[in-house]
């Protein structure tokens, strides 16, 4: 079946005791024993399993072409899962503009773990070769990046990898699995903030870790779950199997939106570089073409001048609104290098635009007017 009528019916079942289309919301914390100490239907309790969460594992593992999906509380505890399940002395592969918080948690939250990092530039295959070493066993990938919106080559990266012990991760939640399928160009595990896109209404926290087959870090990441309690609740689990049934169209909604507005952006006077994996000059553009069926929403440009120019731009702005995150509806726009911190490696005069499901035309109107 093709994916528009899998994100509507994947992971969902007819309510047995009502007869429900939709789902009903479980919020029970406990779930009944038999007699005989049996717990029939499959829950116990609701830190190590819920109907709603299986449901919503079973659609994105679907989506994604795994074989097996773990939803958490966030994309972080997600992420975070992974990282724990890595011994003292191991060494990880990340992108050297990995998702910035990520950065944190590895050099952070993990500081006394003794692991061992090395931040390449992934979109180099040679230069990602040179930083393999024997005790790799975590590669952590990031395709589009954010926010530059850098594509590496997910085949390159996996065939390289299958020839050692090293675990590939794809944090694909830019494109999400509507227009990239990391598993397919051999990728271990794919992880995604199911905040964005995947929910999709800007209304829930949310994270994804989905595997290609069993493996030790992921059964590490589902222990580290199901004891440490990174779960997303009931609710938060059925308001995104709801945004799932959308996603296919919202994705191709997202992606001409953005493409029309980078090719606006492109021909500004005031702008000084655009970020869209979809225009032809961008430098992961036949990469892109070929490992993603669309472009996302996500683009960045930079405008001709500095941080105060840039936000002045964002200050301008009627209809795009200045906050963080993306893959919602609404247009959001945001200086990049402010939120990340002082040790950024954003350029200063960087926007990033999450291109919502307006008309584009009124998109592109208000950021011409704040361009002016
Ligand atoms: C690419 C990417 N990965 C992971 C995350 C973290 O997700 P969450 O905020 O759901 O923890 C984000 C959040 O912005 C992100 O943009």
């Amino acid at each position: 079946m093709k994916i528009e009528t899998r994100a509507i019916h994947a992971g969902r079942r007819i309510d047995p005791a009502t007869g429900a289309v939709t789902p009903p919301i479980h919020l029970s914390s406990t779930f009944e024993r038999n007699p005989d100490g049996e717990y029939p239907r499959g829950f116990s309790y609701s830190r190590e399993g819920n109907p709603n969460r299986e449901m919503l594992e079973e659609c994105l593992a679907d989506l994604e072409g795994g074989k097996e999906a773990l939803v958490f509380s966030s994309g972080l505890a997600a992420a975070t899962a992974v990282i724990q399940g890595l011994e003292p002395g191991d060494h990880i592969i990340a992108p050297e503009e990995v998702y910035w918080a990520l950065r944190n948690v590895i050099g952070g939250v993990f500081g006394k773990w003794g692991l061992e990092t090395t931040y390449v530039d992934t979109t180099c295959i040679d230069t990602f070769r040179t930083a393999m070493r024997p005790n790799t066993r975590l590669i952590w990938l990031e395709t589009p990046s954010n926010p530059l919106m850098r594509i590496t080559d997910l085949a390159a990266i996996g065939a390289i990898a299958r020839q050692t012990r090293a675990i590939t991760v794809c944090d694909s939640t830019f494109a999400t699995p509507i227009l990239q399928q990391p598993l397919d160009w051999q990728i271990d595990m794919v992880c995604h903030s199911t905040t964005k896109y995947i929910s999709g209404h800007s209304d829930v926290v949310g994270g994804v870790l989905i595997t290609r087959h069993d493996n030790y870090l992921f059964e590490r990441a589902r222990q580290a779950q199901k004891y440490g309690g990174a779960v997303p609740s009931p609710f938060d689990c059925w308001l995104t199997l709801r945004g799932i049934e959308t996603l296919p169209y919202r994705m191709r909604g997202h992606s001409e939106n953005a493409l029309l507005l980078a090719q606006f952006l492109q021909g500004h006077p005031a702008v000084e570089a655009v970020h869209y994996p979809g225009l032809p000059g961008h430098p992961g553009h036949n990469i892109a073409a070929r490992q993603m069926s669309g472009f996302s929403g996500m683009l960045s440009f930079q405008v001709k001048g500095d941080a105060k120019r840039a936000m002045a731009v964002a200050a301008r702005c009627g209809l795009f609104i200045r906050a963080t995150s993306l893959g919602g509806p609404h247009s959001l726009i945001e200086h990049r290098a402010s939120v990340e911190g002082p040790r950024t490696r954003t350029p200063q005069n960087l926007l990033r635009v999450s291109v919502g499901l307006e008309h584009p035309d009124d998109l592109i109107e208000d950021l011409a007017r704040a361009l002016s």
